[in-house]
């Protein structure tokens, strides 16, 4: 069976790996090539100037669509803390700082919630799907709190700060595998994959 091509606007191989999972759990992997912008020929970095998670999803997914002309998805994903008006958000990974790396961004994010009893604090993924000349957005969160101190060391970002509701330990210390089962990326792909199974069964 002929397969479809379909990019995925990042030059992160973690993440393109990571939607080959979850799309080959979703029995597509015999319908769709997957491709990340290296193998369209992009070099350099795909800007990510939009104020929204939305907007940048977008962004990236447009560029790679005009590039290739291959069905293109992109993601995006922040930090939004209840307290901070939902800071550091679209801005998280150079919370610090345009060199910033994820410690600065931790301590900037204990330091901006010192004294703060809510600490409320979501992670939110938007996709950005541009299938057939159409946008569809798919969008994963997962709901917890922002610790007082690191705890544990496991994964990146923001992990070691923050505990997800319903669990007494922060993603620092979750293994990976527990937390992909949960984790808002996890949730943003698998409606897509929902999606690509009702379009390729249309
Ligand atoms: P990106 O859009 O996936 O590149 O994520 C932007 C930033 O959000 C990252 O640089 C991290 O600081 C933070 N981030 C995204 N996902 C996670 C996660 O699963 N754990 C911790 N931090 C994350």
């Amino acid at each position: 069976m002929a397969t479809r091509p379909l990019l995925m606007a990042t030059m992160n191989r973690h993440k393109l790996e990571e939607v080959r999972n979850i799309l080959d759990n979703s029995g597509l992997m015999s319908h769709f090539t997957l491709m990340d912008m290296h193998d369209v020929g992009f070099t350099g970095d795909i800007p990510e100037v939009e104020m929204t998670l939305e907007g940048n999803a977008r962004a990236k997914s447009m560029v790679g669509y005009n590039l290739s002309g291959f069905d293109c998805f992109a993601d995006d994903t922040g930090l939004e803390v209840l307290s901070l008006g939902g800071a550091p958000g679209v801005h998280s990974a150079r919370y610090a700082g345009e060199d910033a790396d994820a410690g600065k961004n931790i301590d900037r994010l204990l330091s901006e919630l010192k004294g703060f009893t809510n600490r409320k604090a979501r992670f939110r993924t938007v996709i950005s799907l541009l299938f057939e000349g159409d946008e569809f957005t798919f969008e994963g969160v997962v709901e917890g709190e922002i610790l007082t101190e690191r705890r544990g060391v496991k994964g990146f970002g923001y992990d070691p700060v923050f505990r997800p509701n319903g669990y007494s330990v922060s993603f620092g210390i979750m293994d990976a595998a527990e937390k992909n089962r949960i984790s808002h990326r996890y949730q943003a792909i698998r409606k897509m994959a929902t999606f690509l199974k009702q379009q390729i069964n249309k």
